[in-house]
């Protein structure tokens, strides 16, 4: 994302989008039932979605993204709710996490997967991290279906000019498919529908 473009992502995405973030954070506590130990939110941003995790778990919380300007504005975020204590910030990529192997309970991700350019050594390295039992949950969308156009509709009033940024599409869900296969993990879930896209896998216990 262009610099010039955080305050106005950030300030939208605590503001007129929060809701978004609360969602898939109860979503995620709802599908893996985990709320204690560490969790990596890769391609973080501002750090909202772990922010938002944090404010209804015990989780620490690894936030890592592969731009400066965008950690700078997690680490504000991180004071202003209050979890300096339970977030460590990491500079990286998802293609090569600067973490050791074993070392997550839960991966999460919202909004950057379109971004991930090699999917196979992405997963590797999601997978790699991952504690055995160890979970992920990885995707991107606009939060409860049922509150959506609400949403949409605020925010068109508070901000007239906004426009939907530009992103990469979606990769296909063979492409998905494949990224997982070829990193080795089996069985996995790639759920496209009225939630958003989402992956979703385990790492077994040996
Ligand atoms: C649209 S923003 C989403 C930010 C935040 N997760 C959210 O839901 O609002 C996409 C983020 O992914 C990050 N990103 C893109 N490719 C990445 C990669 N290969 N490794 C780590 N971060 C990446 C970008 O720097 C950017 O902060």
């Amino acid at each position: 994302m262009h610099p010039e473009n955080i305050p106005l992502y950030n300030e939208v995405a605590l503001g007129v989008h929060a809701p978004i973030y609360s969602y898939y954070a109860r979503r995620i506590v709802e599908e893996t039932s985990i709320t204690t130990g560490h969790c990596l939110d890769i391609g973080c941003g501002g750090g909202y979605l772990g922010l938002a995790l944090a404010q209804i778990t015990a989780l620490d919380f690894v936030f890592c993204d592969q731009s400066g300007e965008m950690l700078a504005c997690a680490q504000e975020n991180i004071a202003h709710f209050h979890c300096a204590t339970r977030a460590k910030i990491v500079h990286g990529s998802v293609q090569q996490i600067p973490l050791e192997d074993q070392s997550m309970d839960l991966v999460i991700s919202r909004g950057s997967l379109p971004f991930w350019e090699d999917l196979p050594t992405a997963f590797t390295e999601i997978y790699r991290v991952l504690r055995p039992g160890g979970q992920a949950y990885i995707g991107g969308g606009l939060g409860d279906p049922n509150t959506r156009e609400a949403m949409k509709r605020l925010r068109r009033q508070t901000y007239p000019d906004w426009q939907e940024k530009q992103r990469p599409p979606h990769h296909s869900d063979q492409q998905y498919q494949e990224g997982l296969t070829r990193a080795g993990i089996h069985p996995f879930l790639v759920t496209r529908n009225d939630e958003g896209l989402w992956i979703r896998f385990r790492k077994e216990i040996q």
